[in-house]
């Protein structure tokens, strides 16, 4: 799952901040459940509506919040407007990573060895954002650069990575971006955000390969940590 703005690239600072795990929530009354249901553990609640932090929640949804100071040894309750929804939306997957700039080839080493890879951008309210495609691209690219090593060394003559029409659009997106930053600043999230006075977010969300992590949906626990592949 891939929200660049900024619920993916948050939960990536969450965790390389030492949070223990982030539980997503598609509403918010489900999250303050969570967090009733959790009560005396040690518990923050954080996430937006229309880019603000809701009302009574501990954090916001800005990487930059998430420091080791505020949030290390922390489980955080999350929910967001399209990540948090998008991440519920693949529940049937077998396995859910989330993907954001900040972690894009850790996120292709990942998923390099798996048969078939869906690649979920949750976009703005329904529509298309850019800067999701562009991650989405990037990380097919990465892949196929992968693969395509791989196919040299052992003298096959076929590329083994297979893309659909969408993966093709993403990568060809992602071939025309001379700046991160820019299209994160043009897109209509990205436009949003700095209207808020957020442009922080987007320089932080800009950082190619920032962060060498993978958060992993724990199918079990409902858990989003740095847990390894399932086998
Ligand atoms: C979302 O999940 O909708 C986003 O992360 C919104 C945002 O905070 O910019």
């Amino acid at each position: 799952m891939i929200d660049v703005l900024r619920a993916s690239t948050t939960i990536c600072h969450a965790l390389d901040s030492g949070a223990v795990g982030i539980v997503p929530c598609r509403t918010i009354d489900a999250a303050r459940h969570e967090a009733l249901e959790r009560k005396g553990q040690d518990v923050l609640l954080g996430g937006e509506r229309k880019g603000v932090r809701i009302d009574g929640f501990d954090l916001g949804n800005s990487p930059a919040d998430y420091t080791p100071e505020s949030i290390h040894g922390k489980t955080i309750i999350f929910t967001t407007t399209n990540g948090t929804i998008a991440i519920d939306r693949a529940k049937h997957a077998a396995d859910i990573v989330i993907g954001a700039f900040n972690n894009v080839t850790a996120v292709a080493d990942d998923l390099a060895n798996s048969k078939k890879v869906a690649l979920l951008c949750a976009g703005t309210e329904g529509k298309i954002s850019g800067e999701d495609v562009a991650a989405a691209g990037a990380i097919t690219a990465h892949l196929l650069r992968k693969s395509e090593k791989t196919s040299q060394r052992t003298a096959r003559l076929q590329n083994s990575v297979q893309l659909n029409d969408e993966a093709r659009i993403a990568r060809a997106w992602y071939g025309k971006v001379t700046s991160i930053l820019s299209i994160l600043r043009e897109s209509r999230g990205g436009q949003r955000l700095r209207q808020l006075g957020y442009d922080q977010d987007i320089e932080i969300a800009a950082q190619m390969d920032s962060l060498d992590i993978v958060p992993r949906l724990d199918h079990a626990t409902q858990f989003i940590t740095l847990c390894s592949r399932p086998e």
